[in-house]
């Protein structure tokens, strides 16, 4: 069967990128990335891209008079590639309504903590300050508000006593590149329906056991 052609959009370290990439490598992965696209110049995601021999653009928002300007530049580049899922990874630039209506329910974002919950930037910080005892990723479809979209895949961690944010992020990292090759897999293979803005995936298996912290003595 033919693979998904998918669009990374990145704005810098692209290791969710990355993930993509070595699940892609896999000849079994059911989606190929056509193009990636940051708005921000030499970063390091672009450099992952060419060392894997994908094509890549860079889109700098600076160089257009207007968000507008800037989107319509991002849909041509992702309509030349064929791209048919577009994949946040993170881009780092709010995309408006109109940017959204064109890829409705073919555009998703991943953003480290379990949505809708702690939105936004500083994500990290503000689960410590709350003192949360679970934090996570999440992979979503994207609507106009931010952070903001019918659910595909979560991971939870849990936060531990000791953590600073660079710890936490780790964790939650090293889940991020599992859950989003997870996500684009179950799209590519059509298994995914978002209906009434809720996503239902056909022949899901969920987890058997629930998780406590703290743990009772
Ligand atoms: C990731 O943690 C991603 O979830 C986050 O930016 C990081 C990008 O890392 N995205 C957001 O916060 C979007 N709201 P990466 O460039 O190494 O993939």
């Amino acid at each position: 069967m033919a693979k998904l052609k998918i669009g990374v959009l990145i704005s810098g370290r692209g290791s969710n990128l990355q993930a993509l990439i070595d699940a892609a490598a896999d000849t079994a992965f059911p989606a190929t990335i056509a193009t990636v696209i940051s708005n921000e110049p030499d970063v390091a995601g672009l450099a992952r891209a060419q060392a894997a021999g994908i094509p890549t653009a860079t889109i700098n928002h600076r160089d257009f008079p207007d968000r507008a300007a800037f989107e319509d530049a991002l849909h041509a580049a992702l309509g030349e590639a064929g791209v048919e899922l577009v994949c946040l990874a993170g881009f780092m630039r709010l995309l408006t309504e109109g940017f959204v209506g064109r890829w409705w329910d073919r555009l998703i974002n991943i953003h480290p903590s379990l949505l809708p919950a702690f939105r936004g930037l500083h994500v990290h910080e503000a689960v410590l300050a709350y003192g949360a005892r679970f934090s996570g990723c999440t992979v979503h479809y994207v609507r106009p508000a931010m952070d903001d979209g019918p659910i595909i895949v979560q991971a939870a961690v849990p936060v531990l006593a000791d953590d600073d944010a660079d710890q936490l992020a780790a964790r939650i990292l090293a889940e991020e590149h599992r859950i989003y090759p997870l996500a684009v897999r179950l799209i590519a293979e059509g298994r995914v329906r978002v209906e009434g803005e809720r996503v239902q995936v056909a022949n899901a298996k969920a987890p058997g056991t629930s998780l406590l912290n703290p743990l009772p003595d």
